[in-house]
């Protein structure tokens, strides 16, 4: 399988929350934002779930920095729960694909399409993400996707081995509940989880952030800048 190189770039607390208890979920200083918009600026696609639609309404378009196009905003909504009236299917900004599921009521289909925003059904309860990932290589030329969380959508890739890279970034607060960067079943040890090698750590020019940069270590996977899995 072709696919996408993979980057989830967080902000999370101490405490590896990125969210709180009440989806407050603004962790980064101007730079990390600065930053995230930079990667924004270099990816061909940019992926969030469908409760980060719901609590943030994010435009997902990198406008902090100077880019040359918008990147595809993909939207993974199972049953098609955002609101029509969120920024990525109202704005026009750039051009955005919900993907959604057999389970996904078609009135709320045809109404998104109706603002010129495209519906994928990948899957017949679930998602399929590696064949939603396989879909946007093949068919819109995507080589590199920024996942924008949340916890939920990050464990499923992670789960499905999609996941390449990862950037975090440590903000000094503590929220003591919420929603962790990571957000699933887990796994029962370190065993079972992908193998991280931390390729470079900073402090963030604000003095009071670390930024992480890991890698999922999977030798000899990438071949010629593609993914095969
Ligand atoms: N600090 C940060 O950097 C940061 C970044 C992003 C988000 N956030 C925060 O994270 C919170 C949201 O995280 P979250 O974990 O609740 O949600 P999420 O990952 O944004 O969305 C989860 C939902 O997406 C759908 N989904 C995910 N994978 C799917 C699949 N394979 N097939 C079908 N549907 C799938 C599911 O919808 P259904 O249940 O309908 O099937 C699932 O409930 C928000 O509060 C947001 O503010 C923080």
């Amino acid at each position: 399988m072709m696919r996408p190189y993979v980057i989830i770039v967080s902000a999370m607390s101490i405490d590896g929350r990125i969210a709180s208890k009440i989806g407050y979920s603004r962790l980064s200083c101007p730079f990390d934002l600065k930053r995230l918009h930079e990667v924004r600026a270099s990816v061909d696609a940019i992926m969030v779930g469908a409760n980060t639609v719901i609590n943030d309404d994010p435009s997902l378009t990198p406008r902090y920095v100077k880019a040359e196009k918008n990147p595809i905003r993909v939207v993974i909504d199972g049953r098609l729960r955002i609101p029509t009236t969120a920024k990525v299917i109202r704005d026009g900004e750039a051009p955005t694909i919900i993907v959604t599921t057999e389970m996904a009521p078609r009135e709320k289909a045809l109404e998104i399409a109706r603002f010129g925003v495209e519906v994928w059904v990948m899957g017949r309860d679930r998602v399929d993400l590696g064949k939603t990932l396989e879909r946007l290589y093949v068919e819109r030329g995507v080589r590199k996707v920024l996942v924008e969380g949340g916890g939920r959508l990050n464990w499923e890739l992670i789960k499905e081995g999609l996941v390449d890279e990862i950037r975090l970034t440590v903000s000094p607060y503590v929220f003591g509940a919420g929603t962790s960067f990571i957000e699933g079943e887990g796994y029962p040890t370190t065993s079972e989880g992908p193998r991280l090698r931390l390729r470079s750590v900073s402090v963030c020019e604000c003095g009071n952030e670390v930024v992480l940069d890991y890698v999922v270590d999977r030798e000899g996977i990438i071949k010629n800048g593609h993914v095969t899995t």
